[in-house]
């Protein structure tokens, strides 16, 4: 009897265990709901109000090129902004599902560095951040492109959104069987004990009001650069900026 009744007791204790994970399960879902929707409606909004600025100017015969301009500039600012959330939790649902495939091949990193900030070019101008490329110019290494471009575009982003418009600088090396790639920005930087936290799912710390994000982006990246075998580590002064390095394996396979 006094078996059964263990037995039993322990049924009842996993019957809560798992309602309670359930019901943790459920409220993330449902905060990721509301965060998500949140962060989609208000860059389409905006991207609502500019296209209805450049249609009134069109419809009352006075079109104002710099006004104009000025709208379309900032629609491409949502729209990329857009597209930046959208991949993030495209990324992220795959990473978590335990669905994400690579496929290595020899490419030159330097290039997938290069082509990332063209693809920034035109927002680092109207913001008016400078952006440079340091280090080696061509380098060939073993990487699933689109994952390692991913990583790239966001320590791009997050420089761009959190370096405060100073300079960001991106510096390519090789490093014995590694290379690295470092991210600099002169931004807001972050506090000494988040160091660790901002690379948790859905963590986002500091003064991020105002700024897109669903927190997503550096915990999809981890997960990317530690399928590559590598590792993401970040060194920042709050207030002064922050520098994030990647560490990669110029060949798969090796360790
Ligand atoms: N370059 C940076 N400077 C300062 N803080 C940063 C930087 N990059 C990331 N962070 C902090 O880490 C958090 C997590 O980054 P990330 O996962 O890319 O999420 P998101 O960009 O969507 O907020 C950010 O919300 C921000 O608080
Ligand atoms: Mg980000």
């Amino acid at each position: 009897l006094g078996e059964e009744l263990a037995g039993r007791a322990g049924i009842a204790l996993e019957n809560a265990r798992l309602f309670g994970e359930a019901t943790r399960a459920v409220s993330a879902r449902d905060n990721l709901l509301s965060v998500t929707s949140h962060e989609l409606r208000t860059p389409v909004t905006s991207l609502k109000l500019q296209l209805q600025m450049a249609r009134r100017q069109l419809k009352a015969g006075k079109v104002e090129p710099a006004a104009l301009e000025r709208s379309l500039d900032i629609s491409i600012k949502q729209v990329d902004r857009l597209n930046s959330l959208i991949e993030d939790l495209l990324n992220f649902s795959s990473v978590s599902a335990g669905k994400m495939r690579y496929h290595f091949a020899r490419n030159d990193v330097a290039a997938i560095v290069s082509e990332t900030l063209e693809r920034h070019a035109e927002s680092a101008r109207i913001g008016k951040t400078p952006m440079k490329q340091t280090g080696l110019a061509s380098l060939e290494a073993e990487v699933d492109p689109l994952r390692f471009g991913q990583v790239v575009e966001n320590l791009v982003t997050n420089a761009l959104k959190y370096g405060a418009g100073g300079p960001v600088e991106l510096e390519l090396r090789e490093a014995g069987l590694d290379f690295t790639l470092r991210v600099r920005d002169q931004g807001i930087g972050i506090a000494p004990d988040k160091l660790n936290t901002v690379f948790e799912r859905y963590e986002r710390v500091g003064p991020t009001q105002g700024i897109s994000g669903f927190g997503l982006g550096l915990y999809v990246s981890r997960a990317f650069v530690q399928a590559h075998g590598g590792t993401i580590t970040v060194e920042s002064t709050p207030g002064k900026g922050s520098c994030f390095t990647v560490k990669m394996p110029l060949r798969q396979g090796l360790a």
